[in-house]
């Protein structure tokens, strides 16, 4: 393996990882959320939006050294687990954007109902901590299916 590949796929493991690692906080986050009051709850609020930030960039991080690694190793686009990956990570996209934010945005408006936020929140982040753990199956495993 020569440097630059290894450069590349070492910023591309990393980046899985802090991709995967701030979802995994945010379980005890919300279970914290259940005992918390006002004041404690902004802040958890806020942790949680600061959290999905670093995993949006990291995701970006992840796109991009996983597209460098295509052009620069043997795979190409057509391998089924990196067409499969894709589709999964077309659908976390979408996911994301439509899960997380219009809950968060709630907080402090008269639409909030702490018990419903703080279990559409859990929802949230364990269907996107599933998709990652798929994903990372696939990058892992190469399934070659066709
Ligand atoms: C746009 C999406 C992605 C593309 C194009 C992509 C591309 C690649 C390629 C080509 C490799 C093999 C590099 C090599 O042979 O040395 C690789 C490895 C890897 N990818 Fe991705 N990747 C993507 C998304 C992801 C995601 C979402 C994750 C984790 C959640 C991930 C985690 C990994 C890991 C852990 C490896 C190392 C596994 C190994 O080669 O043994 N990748 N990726």
């Amino acid at each position: 393996m020569d440097m630059l590949h290894t450069i590349f796929l070492f910023i591309h493991v990393l980046s899985a990882v802090v991709s995967i690692g701030p979802l995994v906080t945010l379980i005890p986050i919300t279970k914290k959320m259940e005992e918390a009051d006002e004041k404690e709850m902004a802040g958890y609020v806020n942790s949680f939006k600061l959290a999905i930030d670093v995993v949006k960039h990291a995701g970006h991080v992840l796109v991009i050294s996983g597209a460098i690694l295509v052009i620069i190793t043997g795979w190409t686009w057509k391998d089924s687990w990196i067409v499969l990956t894709l589709a999964v990570m077309f659908l976390s996209i979408v996911f994301l954007a439509k899960a997380f934010k219009p809950t968060l945005q709630t907080f402090g408006t008269s639409g909030f109902q702490k018990e419903d936020f703080i279990v559409k929140l859990r929802k949230a982040a364990w269907k996107y901590i599933i998709l990652l753990l798929i994903m990372l199956w696939l990058m892992v495993a190469k399934p070659m299916l066709w």
